[in-house]
């Protein structure tokens, strides 16, 4: 087959077709049509071979066609079980909830099918939390402080606690009652935070937002807050969780307990699962009947996270994670030493961002890195490109990667931007 006209290209072709007659208008998509995936390889259908920094947004932890993730999906499949209803047991679910109760420090978990779904249980479970509390003679409201350039997913109490003002706006009214606070900012903190707070929301590494860690002092802070009146400290590790970073939480980096945490993106290596993690004490609000879902938690999603948190422990991906992603930012800053263009590298473990000086440069780049290079990653916050690479990615991969990325930024110092025809705006998630 010649590389345009084929068959597999007819298949593009009338998918793309098909798609914008029928979808609902949501995505922007790239003209790729990926037929198979391996190890941190995407191939589409003609053949070509990616190498994928991203992950399908952080979520392809263990990259593609894991054995470990096949074999877990094969033995559920077996049983003849896919799902049971909340209603009923099955065998994966306390032995999964064991093993994220001890990653993550927490006590109760509650199982559901997405990062938003994980976010939605955490704000219900503050201001239940909240309610419980002034029944119990304590003085506490139904605010909540949000972060600026945040993000927490497309359901409505996520869009009200995600800063960006187009993910809220068409959607007025949002959940009210959430005021946004300039990130690390421990002053605007210290004054916004008062009785009527039920909730301080803190992604410890901001993903969408242009990744931005949260610091030291404006962490400690919001626990120091909570801990004076019981508001909750919730932690969103949707992007930054189950290993990322390089610990099972990004919080842990820091020593600093949240209350609640949400895990959802690399959770099932793919399937899609949602996780909200609390302190004994928050889970006393909720009883039986006041949340729930069909699908959370069913025995498929759980038997493979399991399977997921097993490998990430006995192939030491936390270590590899830790290590590959120090010499991933090493290159990069000795990139942004050599190259004007980029402003600053920031980030840690494989959650990295690469902050461009002219989002127009960072569009082009990251079109060029994807149709040239065959290199995978994305853009956000309109100037960063950012990194979210499967864990099981090489230093060999990062040095392709940072020859690739040099290659393009030389041709740009020696021949300007090429006429961007790719602006577009910047992919979120
Ligand atoms: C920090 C954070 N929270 C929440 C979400 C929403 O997750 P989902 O898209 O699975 O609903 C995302 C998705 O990118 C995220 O990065």
């Amino acid at each position: 087959m010649d590389q345009l006209g084929g068959a597999t290209h007819m298949n593009f072709v009338a998918t793309e077709a098909a798609e914008q007659k029928l979808l609902l208008r949501t995505y922007d998509r790239h003209p790729i049509l990926f037929t198979r995936g391996e190890g941190v390889y995407l191939f589409d259908d003609q053949g070509n071979r990616y190498l994928d920094l991203l992950s399908g947004i952080g979520v392809c932890g263990l990259g593609y066609n894991h054995p470990v993730i096949n074999k877990a999906i094969v033995d559920q499949t077996a049983t003849g079980l896919l799902h049971t209803s909340n209603l009923f047991f099955h065998d994966h679910t306390a032995s999964l909830a064991v093993k994220l109760i001890e990653i993550t420090g927490m006590d109760r978990v509650f199982f559901c099918n997405s990062g938003t779904e994980a976010w939605e249980a955490a704000l219900k479970l503050a201001r239940a939390h909240a309610g419980l509390l002034r029944k119990e003679g304590k003085t506490i409201g139904t605010r909540m402080l949000a972060m600026e350039h945040s993000f927490h997913g497309r359901t409505m109490g996520s869009v009200a606690t995600t800063h960006k003002q187009k993910y809220r706006e068409p959607f007025h009214p949002v959940m009210p009652g959430v005021e946004f606070l300039p990130f690390n900012d421990v002053e605007a903190l210290r004054s916004a935070f008062s009785q009527d707070i039920c909730a301080i929301c803190i992604e410890p590494l901001q993903g969408e937002g242009g990744i931005h860690p949260v610091s030291q002092e404006f962490f400690a802070a919001a626990r120091a807050l909570c801990d004076s009146t019981g508001a909750l400290l919730v932690a969103d590790e949707i992007q930054s969780g189950m290993g990322r970073t390089g610990k099972w939480c990004a919080y842990q980096h820091y020593g600093i307990q949240p209350d609640v945490t949400t895990l959802a993106k690399p959770v099932a290596g793919g399937l899609p699962m949602g996780a909200m993690l609390c302190t004994e004490e928050a889970a006393r609000a909720i009883t039986p009947g006041m949340h729930g879902t069909t699908f959370g938690g069913g025995p498929l999603a759980c038997a493979v996270a399991s399977a997921v948190i097993d490998e990430i422990k006995q192939s030491d991906l936390l270590g590899h994670v830790a290590e590959v992603g120090s010499y991933f930012v090493s290159q990069l800053r000795e990139l942004a030493a050599k190259h004007a263009a980029i402003a600053e590298v920031r980030g840690t473990g494989l959650m990295l961002g690469v902050d461009m000086h002219s989002s127009d440069l960072a569009g082009e780049m990251q079109q060029r890195m994807m149709f040239e290079k065959r290199i995978l990653l994305n853009r956000t916050s309109e100037t960063v490109l950012r990194f979210l690479p499967p864990f099981l990615i090489t230093r060999q991969e990062v040095d392709f990667t940072i020859t690739a990325l040099d290659e393009l930024l030389k041709e740009y110092e020696e021949n300007g931007a090429k006429q961007n025809t790719f602006a577009g705006e910047a992919v979120h998630g």
